[in-house]
């Protein structure tokens, strides 16, 4: 079962001094909640090939940030799904605030189950540092194979691909209060992307990106340790110290790798 996605602080840029973090954290603070960059990001779009009369289906799209940001570069629709019902109102309002409702819709569900959208609906599926949360991949991959168009294409990012020893307590921090979480070894999504009809696949190692991210928001959160302290409480700043440490230790070790995938429905 899904849980809850508790790191998730989608009031993050109501108070300065998050907003601050995040802009040394990310650089070109997009609305993220992961660790992607935009120029990575952009990439991603490019990949994909979205544009104008494009449709894009963002799963696990969190407060949408992401999404819009797309939406406002390329102009394409959006659909996006999330199983927190707080990111999606919090999505729904920044699609108000920058009058882009009527090409966006984002709707709450736990995206392992059918998606209420027609077959063949989407030319694009995108989903940022949350397939982890989906241990079910042989029916999430149908499910997207289904909705996608003839040609079109998804891209995924897993932050935890397991390439080399992992430490109890470090696999117990990475993971830490964020309900479903799953960590796959080197060449399952290979197999498992291959085996539910896709072609033309490309994976590309991003891992570099989260070893930086996670270090820069690490030391960003530690300078404003007191600001930050009083706005989530020193319990759970100190836990999120904590796994970011981990998040780019690993990295950095490539013990984790985070890894990009993309692959097409063929024509
Ligand atoms: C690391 S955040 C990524 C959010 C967004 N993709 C981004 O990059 O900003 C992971 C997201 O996965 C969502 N999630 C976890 N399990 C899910 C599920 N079963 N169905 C839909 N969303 C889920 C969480 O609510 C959270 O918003």
């Amino acid at each position: 079962m899904a849980g809850k996605y508790s790191y998730a602080n989608y009031d993050a840029f109501r108070h300065e001094v998050l907003a601050e973090i995040r802009r040394e954290a990310f650089g070109e603070d997009v609305g993220q909640f992961s660790w992607i960059t935009a120029e990575e990001y952009r990439g991603f779009l490019k990949l994909l090939n979205v544009g104008l009369t494009s449709v894009m289906l963002d799963v696990a799209c969190g407060s949408g940030g992401l999404s819009l940001y797309a939406a406002s570069l390329t102009g394409c629709q959006i659909i996006g799904v999330d199983l927190s019902a707080e990111a999606i109102q919090t999505a729904l309002k920044a699609a108000q605030d920058q009058g882009v409702q009527d090409r966006v819709r984002f709707f709450q569900q736990d995206a392992s189950k059918p998606l209420p959208l027609d077959d063949e609906s989407v030319d694009a599926i995108v989903c940022v540092d949350a397939i982890n949360h989906f241990f079910h991949r042989r029916e999430l991959l149908a499910e997207w194979r289904r909705v996608l168009r003839p040609g079109g294409r998804f891209v995924y990012t897993d932050a935890v691909v397991v390439a080399d020893m992992l430490r109890r307590e470090e696999i117990l921090t990475r993971s830490s209060r964020m309900g479903e979480f799953i960590f796959t070894p080197v060449g399952v999504h290979e197999r498992l992307i291959t085996a539910a009809g896709f072609s033309d696949l490309k994976c590309e190692d991003v891992t570099a990106t989260i070893a930086a991210t996670a270090s820069r928001w690490h030391d960003a959160r530690a300078e404003r340790r007191e600001a930050v302290v009083e706005i989530e409480g020193s319990e759970q700043f100190e836990e999120l110290q904590r796994t970011l440490a981990v998040a780019s230790a690993l990295a950095r070790e490539r013990r984790l790798l985070r890894l990009a995938f993309s692959a097409a429905k063929p024509l």
